[in-house]
């Protein structure tokens, strides 16, 4: 059962209808097709109704949404049924078919045709070449097939002319492998003759309008439908088909099948020789019968590639054998005209039956071998004409509607038999229901010595002039009693019989009058052996091999052939056995209207099909007690939210006892049967009011899923985040510890090394060490220093740490700081520096010593001095520990000039070689000098100088307290650091702006910048 659809579309399957009666059946048939819904189920039979119009439905999508799916899990179509076919082959490897029945123009051959495209598009996933070749040529042989066996009639464009059942067969992997077609009984008459509207086989025109100029003039035929005799008695060539484009179609389908050229050609021969032979016509002359065209006669002997003479005769004499004896008789022109009808239906029909066999040989499988392939499965479709009124019924519609009848009786049996064996399989109690059983009429025809095809045959048997009406007679004498035949003998005041002319089948389907005449003609199917032999003599290959039993000798020829109607019969009796022996699914279609109309519903010959497939009789056998059934599993699985037992897993022994709960729960058991393994519902109502429960569940259920679903994904994150956040803390420490691992590997012995370690390079710290490996690199620096400083001798100490403020204010900014040597501070009190005057230097630092009371002299040397003026002058300067001297050298070194140290602010140096410095002081008159006559001459001294001071300031800031209060003018020093608000001498603004210093020094001061180097930048 679909469940899939809502209820707008009308109910998917029919067995849900609420009270089984026709009105109900036939307003859901007609909901559902005015809403474009053209299929419905009958349980596992689908009904469908002839749209009339293209429907997007069959495309590669809808394809992919049924493959693989159950008959309930998507609304009705007819792929469901194509693939619960072949999934019933595949899985259980068992044989199946696809019955379609319906009357004509109901849409089976289409049908047919789409289950056909469906199976090819699911199988073969792996795209074997082998399978596709297959594929396509079953596909392909669809067109050849319906070039020469199909029709326009008047109910149906593209009316398949004959019966035809084909067996697809899969290898175990369900590929198909080959095939195999048969064809039933074609409507050969309609070679020679045709009703009012309808036309010849499309082949006739295709080859007439289609084919090209050459090749016409070849077959010397012209492209004028009109102009032969055969194909012209309906009147009309055209049709919604366009012949021309599929005369290229079939030309290339024969091509791609398999066909050989000579075979092609033999086949527009064949056609063109019927074409003629219509227009042959014979005349009495005397005694002798003459053709009247003769020339017709050497044409057609050269297309069927033998003599003229030998046409002539076949067409005019019969060869009888009396006795020993073989003379030859002539025909009247009566009997050549029959016998040249027969010749061109039969040459028609063999061609037809040629064709299959080709078909045939080129799809059959091959080389199959079941120990290596495993088991070969088949899949059969049958696609046969359907019940047939028309207002002249002869034997073809008996036949026709004969076969109507096997199947439904077919139908009947299984349907009733797979139900009653579900039956039994489920353990539930059978009850009889109430169906028309067709197997009376089934009887009627076919049964031994009292069935009508046997009267006829007997009349055909009969020697002597039997004539039609001697047969009806016949029917009337055994027949009288039977309840569904009558005729007008039997039934004097029914007015719609002929007497001496029609009887009526009352069939299942509906009351066919037939008229008797031509029944024994058609029945014996004469066709002279003179034309079995003059086929046979033809040089063409192919022709010959058409007609095998043309070899027989005349006098050989003795045994009747089997009647038509006893050869349908018997092709009837083996299709349905061949049937019965498979898995069966029905399709029954129905024709909306007799107008092509997409729009119209003809609700009386809706109806009436309706009734005569025996729709309602299915509805009621599947409906017997059951309106539904599921499988207990499948069942819970759809309906399990509705109790608080089954929702969402029950906690019972089986699911038979889950649903049992279920059942009671919703208070149903009243309404229900248990099977075996399925759940038997009564009443579709109950269903419903399933289906509704099911449908307000869900609403919360769909919240529910969704709240567990965002539960789950929140949970989900936040695992994932804290796995994350995990592997990045080990992470981490991971490489901490490494990191803090190699450091002490690498400086596990620092202590023993000569460098104590200087040289081991370091680790990279990881990010979040920055700041600690910064700190161990000061802690180690820290170590490193006082080990260095450790191994100084104390009396270096102070210059060491001259060296080290040197550096910390000169670094980088000045050339040679003068490290290597040692610095000697006092200058001018070394014979080196000073050879001449170092007494005269002595005895003055000793008064100033006396006087100013330092405590140490720390640097002293000869300078040149420059004023504001620029004038230079020769001059010494001595630093001590508390002042600042200006001496003049030439005098003895008279203090010219006593800057305490506390005034001054700082100093300037550049970065260049010179050895200029300038001390700034508190009262913004800064001492600008160069250091000069030293020894070496080169001796660069400003390392050292500003070292010396930097160092002492820092020294007595750390241990002098008093020494506070200069710092407390900073603040001042700051901003005459700037030298925005300097309002001393030009050059000292100069300098402090970093200009060039624009005077006449021993060393060019132009390349150099200058470092100022402020008392607090000392400490
Ligand atoms: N499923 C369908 N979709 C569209 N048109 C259809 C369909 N089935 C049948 N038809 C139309 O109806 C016509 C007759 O169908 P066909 O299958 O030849 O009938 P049948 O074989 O029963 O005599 C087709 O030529 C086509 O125009
Ligand atoms: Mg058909």
């Amino acid at each position: 059962m679909a469940e899939q659809e809502s209820l707008e579309f009308g109910k998917a399957d029919f067995v849900l209808m609420d009270t089984i009666n026709v009105t109900e059946f036939m307003a859901n048939l007609k909901l559902r097709f005015e809403k474009g819904r053209i299929y419905t189920y009958i349980g596992e039979v689908i009904v469908s109704v002839n749209p009339y119009r293209p429907m997007n439905i069959y495309g590669k999508d809808t394809i992919e949404q049924y493959k693989g799916r159950e008959l309930y899990e998507r609304p009705p179509h007819l792929f469901a049924i194509a693939d619960a076919t072949y999934k019933a082959m595949k899985r259980r490897s068992k044989d199946t078919c696809i019955v379609i029945s319906g009357e004509s123009g109901a849409g089976k051959t289409e049908a047919s045709k789409y289950i056909m495209q469906f199976i090819a598009a699911i199988t073969n996933p792996s795209q074997r070449q082998e399978v596709e070749r297959v594929k396509n040529m079953l596909l392909k042989s669809n067109c050849v097939l319906e070039a020469f066996g199909n029709a326009k009639t008047n109910r149906n464009d593209n009316s398949s002319r004959f019966g035809k059942y084909m067996d697809i067969n899969f290898d175990f992997k369900g590929d198909p492998i080959g095939g195999h077609i048969i064809n039933y009984l074609l409507e050969k008459s309609r070679v020679i003759v045709q009703q009012r509207g309808e036309r010849s086989f499309h082949s006739f025109y295709q080859l007439l309008l289609g084919g090209p100029e050459k090749l016409l003039r070849s077959l010397y035929i012209e492209k004028n439908a009109a102009a032969y005799n055969f194909i012209k008695s309906g009147g009309v060539v055209k049709s919604a088909i366009n012949d021309t484009a599929h005369f290229n179609l079939v030309a290339d389908a024969m091509k791609v099948i398999g066909f050989t050229a000579d075979e092609i050609q033999t086949v527009y021969k064949i056609i063109a020789t019927i074409l003629h032979l219509g227009n042959l016509k014979f005349s009495m002359d005397g005694d002798s019968t003459l053709i009247e065209s003769s020339k017709l006669v050497s044409v057609i002997a050269e297309l069927l590639s033998t003599k003229t003479d030998a046409v002539e005769k076949a067409l005019l004499y019969r060869t009888v054998a009396t006795g020993r004896d073989v003379i030859d008789k002539q025909h009247t022109d009566q009997e050549a005209s029959y016998g040249r009808d027969a010749f061109a239906k039969a040459i028609y029909d063999r061609l037809f039956c040629w064709i299959v066999n080709r078909i045939n040989d080129i799809i059959e499988v091959k080389n199959y071998d079941a120990r290596i392939h495993g088991k070969n499965t088949v899949i059969g479709v049958l696609d046969i004409y359907g019940f047939e009124i028309f207002d002249n019924n002869s034997l073809e519609q008996f036949c026709i509607n004969y076969c109507n009848e096997k199947l439904q009786q077919l139908f009947i049996q299984l349907v009733l038999k797979q139900e009653q064996e579900e039956y039994q399989r489920e353990g539930i109690p059978w009850r009889h229901i109430d169906y028309f059983n067709n197997q009376i009429i089934v009887d009627l025809v076919e049964q031994q010595h009292k069935g009508i095809i046997s009267i006829l045959d007997d009349a055909c048997v009969n020697v002597g002039k039997v004539t039609d009406k001697m047969f009806l007679e016949a029917l009337n004498t055994k027949l009288q009693k039977h309840a569904h035949f009558s005729s007008r003998k039997l039934c004097a005041s029914d007015k719609t019989l002929e007497f001496e002319r029609d009887f009526r089948i009352k069939h299942y389907a509906g009351h066919v009058v037939y008229s008797v005449v031509g029944f024994i003609d058609k029945n014996k199917d004469t066709l002279f052996q003179d034309f079995k032999r003059l086929m046979y003599n033809s040089s063409n290959p192919v022709l010959k091999n058409m007609w095998p039993e043309g070899k027989l000798s005349i006098t050989e020829v003795t045994k009747r052939p089997l009647t038509a109607a006893t050869l349908f019969k018997n092709s009837m009796i083996a299709l349905v056995e061949n049937l019965e022996s498979k898995e069966p699914y029905y399709v029954r279609c129905i024709k909306p209207n007799d107008q092509k109309s997409p729009l119209l519903f003809d609700e009386y010959r809706c109806q009436h099909q309706v009734e005569y497939l025996g729709l309602m009789e299915n509805v009621r056998v599947r409906r017997a007690g059951f309106a539904y059934r599921q499988t207990y599993e499948r069942f819970l699985q759809r309906y399990k939210m509705i109790s608080e037992f089954t929702w969402p897993n029950h906690d019972m022994r089986s699911d038979q006892e889950a649903v049992k709960k279920l059942v009671e729960c919703g208070e149903f058991q009243h309404d229900v049967a248990y099977g075996k393994t399925k759940l038997f519902i009564r009443t579709p109502k109950t269903l419903f009011t399933l289906e509704e429960r099911r449908t307000r569940m869900i609403e919360r259920i769909v919240l529910f899923l969704q709240k567990v679903w965002r539960g789950t994904l929140a949970r989900l994150r936040y695992k994932r985040t804290r796995a994350v956040s995990i592997i990045i803390n080990h992470y981490r420490r991971y490489k901490v510890k490494s990191y803090i691992r190699e450091v002490g590997r690498r400086f596990q012995s620092v202590g023993t090394m000569k460098d104590y370690g200087k040289h081991v390079k370091w680790p990279t710290p990881p990010k979040i060490l920055r700041k600690f490996d910064e700190t161990l690199h000061s802690v180690y620096q820290r170590w490193r220093a006082f080990l260095l400083i450790r191994s100084v001798p104390p009396a270096d100490l102070p210059q060491v740490k001259a060296k080290v403020a040197a550096l910390e204010n000169l670094k980088g900014q000045r050339g040679d700081l003068g490290f290597q040597r040692s610095w000697e501070g006092n200058y001018l009190a070394t014979k080196r520096d000073n050879p001449q005057m170092t007494p005269a230097f002595s005895a003055r630092a000793n008064e100033l010593k006396r006087k100013d009371k330092y405590m140490s002299p720390l640097f002293s040397s000869h300078v040149r001095k420059i004023n504001r003026f620029n004038k230079s002058e020769d001059r010494a300067i001595f630093i001590t520990d508390r002042h600042l001297y200006k001496l003049d050298p030439m005098k003895q070194y008279q203090v010219m000039k006593t800057i305490p140290l506390y005034n001054v602010t700082g100093m300037s140096v550049s970065t260049g070689k010179d050895q200029l410095v300038v001390f700034h002081t508190k009262e913004n008159k800064d001492l600008i000098v160069c250091l000069h006559k030293m020894e070496p001459a080169n001796e660069n001294r400003i390392g050292e100088l500003v070292g010396v001071v930097a160092n002492h300031f820092r020294r007595d800031n750390n241990c002098r307290g008093g020494f506070f209060f200069f710092f407390g003018l900073a603040s001042r020093t700051k901003i005459y650091g700037g030298g925005k608000k300097s309002t001393s001498a030009t050059l000292t603004t100069k300098i402090l702006v970093n200009k060039v210093l624009n005077c006449n020094w021993p060393i060019s001061p132009t390349s150099a910048t200058w470092k100022k180097v402020r008392k607090d930048t000392f400490r």
